[in-house]
Formats: C-alpha cells, structure tokens, sequence
C-alpha cells in the first residue's frame, strides 16, 4: 500500500481511533472483519505496543486473527472469553435505527456470534455506509453446502412473499469456486434493493432449512462512528441517545498499515 492515504482511508483510520478510546486495559474486545475493522486492530496493536494497554482480543474471522496476533494483541478465542466487554466491527449498510447489513466480507456469522456475546457493539464507518433504508447492498446468507440448490430455491419462495424491490439470489464466487466461509458454509448474496421490513425478512430466512445466518444486525449495534475523509468523526449512540463531533489531524505517517506493506 503506497504512504498516501485516500480521503477513503483517512474516514476509516479516524473512525477506527476514535473507536480505540473506548477501549480500556482489562476488556475483552470483540475485533470485526474488513478492512475498516483492519484499521482498528492496527490502532490496538499501537496501543498495545506503545501505552501498555492489556487487553484480550477475539478475532471475528482468521484474518483479523492473524493481523491481530502480528501486531501484538493478546489472540483468545470465545469459548475462552464467554463473555465481551466490547466489540468494534465495520458495516456495509446502516440505517438511523442501527440496523445493520453485515457479511461483504463473508464473516457475519462469527461477527453477529460475537457481537451478540458483546455488553456493547460499536459499528465504525465512513459515510457511504449511511442509507435511508437498507438493501442496496446485497444481503449476505450463510448457507451450510448440502442441498444448496434446495436451499437456495426455498429462500427465492419465499422472498416473493415479502416487501422488497429486487428478488435475485446469488451464490457467492471465489474466482471459479465458491467463496468458503470460515465455518465451510457458502454465501447467498440476496440483491433485495430495498427492505421494507428487515425484522420480518430476518425471521424468515433464519427459519429456512440450511440457512445458517444472515447478515442484518438488529438491535445489536449501541454506537455508530462516522469518520470523514477531513478527520471528523461524529458518533451516536443510541442507547442514551447521545451525539457528538470531533477532528484528528491525520497525518501522512499515520499510515499504520504502510508499516506492515509488502
Ligand atoms: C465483513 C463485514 C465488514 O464489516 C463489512 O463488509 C465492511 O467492510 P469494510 O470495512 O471493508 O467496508 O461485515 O463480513
């Protein structure tokens, strides 16, 4: 990665410090997927490394996993940790409720896992993630491989009875093969358009036979954390419905990644 960083970076490095300083020695902190999410655990690793901070991270994927232990976090798995003080996870849509579209990445199944064993959820973002109502990113399903095409036609059944615009379904590809998620499942990309009632659709898809997990977050996420490519970051948080401003002067060798670059 070239030094330079993109408005694109700057909106995500700067959610992702403003996100860190919720983070105190002593918590178990859930660490999201993507590359906002990246940003993050390189800003912790910083913290870890420069200011002594202790803390227990639980990757949500292999790749925040791996990226963690390399810049010195302490790596636990769930089963260890049982229960988070914190998790702090990018998105690919929300709305002005906090409901979420997760899993461009391919890993919102551990992610809803270990945001729901979370006290809070922090989501991190920059501005495109922002939608009136959600759906224009196609919503993530984790299906489990047997019966696929079964699966898939169960779930195309019963999108025709439910408030969306758009009704394709698609499997997700890794070049020729399909994409393989951490758990071994296969992803079903459902390009809605618009989701007139992401509760209901939730429930139902869950309740289909082979599907394991699907990508809206509701009622998970407490704060949302809005960077900007000029270093403004402005956070809400729901839960005593609280917002507020700030500006990083962000600095071209704030580039933690150009460090790690190959
Ligand atoms: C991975 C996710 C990511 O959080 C989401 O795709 C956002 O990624 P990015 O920060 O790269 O835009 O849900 O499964």
């Amino acid at each position: 990665m070239s030094s330079e960083l993109t408005p694109i970076d700057k909106a995500k490095f700067v959610a992702a410090k403003q996100a860190s300083e919720y983070v105190l020695s002593g918590m178990k902190v859930g660490l999201g997927t993507g590359s906002t999410a990246e940003w993050l655990v390189q800003c912790l690793g910083e913290m870890v490394r420069e200011e002594g901070l202790k803390i227990k991270g639980v990757p949500t994927s292999k790749r925040t996993g791996l990226l963690a232990h390399k810049v010195g976090i302490e790596v636990i798995s769930l089963s260890e940790a049982k229960w988070l003080d914190l998790t702090i996870d990018g998105t690919d849509e929300y709305d002005s409720d906090l409901t979420l579209i997760k899993g461009g990445g391919g890993a919102h199944l551990r992610e809803k896992v270990v945001a729901t064993a979370s006290e809070r959820m922090i989501v991190i973002a920059d501005a495109t993630k922002k939608v009136d109502t959600l759906g224009a990113f196609p919503l993530p399903v984790e299906v489990v491989p047997f019966g696929l095409p079964v699966t898939q036609a169960l779930i195309e059944e019963t999108l025709t009875g439910i408030d969306v615009l758009g009704r394709e379904v698609t499997l997700r590809m890794n070049g020729t093969d399909p994409f393989v998620t951490d758990e071994g499942n296969f992803i079903l990309d459902l390009h809605l358009k618009r989701i007139a009632n992401p509760r209901q659709l939730s429930l139902v898809i869950n309740q289909i036979p082979g599907v394991v997990e699907n990508g809206l977050f509701i009622d998970i996420c407490d704060v949302v954390i809005v960077g900007h490519g000029d270093g403004r970051v402005t956070t809400r948080d729901i839960t005593n419905d609280t917002a507020s401003v700030v500006r990083f002067d962000v600095l071209d060798d704030d580039n933690i990644f150009a460090e790690i670059a190959d």
